[in-house]
């Protein structure tokens, strides 16, 4: 699958440029959608990890060029992930958080390709991260098996 590399760019541009309001929506967004995922963030800092998250993001839309960089940075974060308690089946929750927020805070640049390109980046992402994670094969959802 090949990437909308520059929609992804352009559109993260106009995110950069409100990283606190994005950071803010995206946790409330996801922890009123989804208030199971709550307990997992119970002794997180906040702030520090809104911080993180927003870094990881740069990190994944300036990597798009260069694809080795991103696989071995996003594996590792997958495997961390275990430590925090994540499951596979978390992700998709993440992603839909991630693809409503973009859709808030992008007003009307959010169109249509828009909406498929961040779609496909953050299965891309899932992927990698999952392929990090190495989680036994009998508790992966059969869309994320290798
Ligand atoms: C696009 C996918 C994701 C990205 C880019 C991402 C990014 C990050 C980053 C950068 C950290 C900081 C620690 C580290 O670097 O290891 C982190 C920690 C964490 N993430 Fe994620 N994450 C993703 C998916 C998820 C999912 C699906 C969940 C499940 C709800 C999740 C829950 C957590 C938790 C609980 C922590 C630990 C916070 C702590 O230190 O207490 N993340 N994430």
């Amino acid at each position: 699958m090949s990437l909308s590399v520059e929609l992804l760019e352009s559109s993260f541009a106009q995110i950069r440029e409100q990283e606190l309001d994005f950071t803010t929506h995206f946790y409330t967004n996801l922890f009123t959608d989804y208030p199971e995922i709550k307990p997992l963030f119970a002794n997180t800092h906040m702030e520090e990890q809104a911080k993180k998250l927003f870094k990881s993001l740069v990190l994944v839309v300036a990597s798009l060029r260069n694809p080795d960089a991103l696989t071995k940075a996003l594996e590792g974060l997958g495997t961390r992930h275990i430590q925090y308690g994540v499951l596979p089946e978390h992700y998709p929750v993440v992603g839909s958080t991630l693809l409503k927020t973009l859709s808030s805070c992008l007003g009307s640049a959010w169109t249509p390709n828009t909406e498929q390109a961040w779609s496909e980046a953050y299965a891309v992402v899932t992927e990698l991260m999952l392929k990090g994670a190495k989680y036994p094969t009998e508790i992966l959802v059969p869309r994320y098996k290798n």
